[in-house]
């Protein structure tokens, strides 16, 4: 039978196991988030966050800055919070205004407090199997992986999509664990038979429901990072994934819903690195979480 992956109640673990390691610190880790305009789907991401934050017992500094910010204030921001010591962690919310270089403000975080794992120096450290800050969802997406296929080495991976901040991270987290894995993108003329080849699927492309049922293995376990609004018949908004879901659940062994899957993870591993980025900057051990 079809196991469905519960993301929400994993989540609430992590979340429940980081706050006993920070009730346990003689020190309260700090984790900023800059979220740049008001796009509404940011804005929920960088609320719930901020929840997530002071509920795990940390500090909480949100910056909410106006769309037409420069590229200047933006860095002399990241700047004042690379020097702060009462900031552990640090998060610009993507996508950012076309204005600015999203590249050239990642690259100015200090990687130490890159809780987002999107520094070129924690990307190297990744795919070079060296302990760091590592993306969110990704790890995420491995948790709930290891929770249904304890032995990954030797699986057929595919994952759908290419994006610096799942699909990339996802593959060198996947190698490391010897799956086999291919990345699968728009310009890949065969998506179809190759998703059907996957023991372990990932799409994360960020279309509503484009993976179908028969594309899915029989026995694969699923993971949909996809978060889609569509509207519906009756004019109301529903959000889906990036797979059918009742059609994969019907060949899948075990599969995330949206919502409910992924997105609650992608939080809770946010707060475990900021609570790893504060230990690691204090030289202190890394708590079990
Ligand atoms: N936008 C969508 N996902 C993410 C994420 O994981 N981190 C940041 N900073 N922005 C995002």
């Amino acid at each position: 039978m079809t196991r469905l992956i519960d993301g929400k109640a994993m989540a609430a673990n992590l979340r429940a196991g980081a706050a006993q390691a920070v009730s346990a610190l003689d020190f309260k880790p700090g984790l900023a988030v800059v979220l740049v305009g008001e796009d509404p789907a940011s804005s929920v991401y960088v609320r719930n966050k901020g929840k997530a934050t002071i509920e795990a017992g940390l500090n909480s500094f949100e910056h909410k800055l106006s769309e037409d910010i420069s590229e200047g204030e933006l860095l002399s921001l990241i700047d004042k919070l690379n020097k702060d010591d009462s900031v552990d962690g640090i998060l610009v919310q993507l996508p950012l205004p076309a204005h600015i270089d999203a590249e050239r403000i990642l690259n100015a975080i200090d990687p130490d407090k890159d809780v987002d794992g999107f520094h070129p120096t924690n990307v190297g450290r990744l795919w070079s199997g060296i302990a760091a800050l590592a993306p969110c969802t990704p790890t995420g997406c491995m948790r709930m992986i290891h929770g249904v296929l304890p032995k990954i080495s030797g699986k057929e991976a595919v994952i759908v999509g290419r994006s610096n901040i799942v699909g990339k991270p996802m593959a060198a987290m996947l190698l490391a664990q010897s799956a086999t894995v291919s990345i699968a993108h728009s310009q890949t003329t065969d998506l179809k038979e190759r998703c059907q080849t996957a023991d372990i699927l990932i799409a994360a492309v960020g279309r509503p429901e484009m993976i179908r049922g028969d594309w899915i293995k029989p026995g694969a376990v699923v993971i949909d990072v996809g978060i889609n609004r569509v509207i519906q018949d009756d004019g109301k908004n529903r959000l889906v994934g990036d797979v059918a879901f009742g059609e994969a659940a019907e060949r899948a062994r075990a599969i995330t819903p949206v919502p409910g899957g992924v997105g609650p993870m992608t939080i809770a591993c946010l707060i475990e690195n900021a609570v790893r980025a504060a230990c690691m900057r204090r030289s202190r051990p890394i708590p079990e979480m």
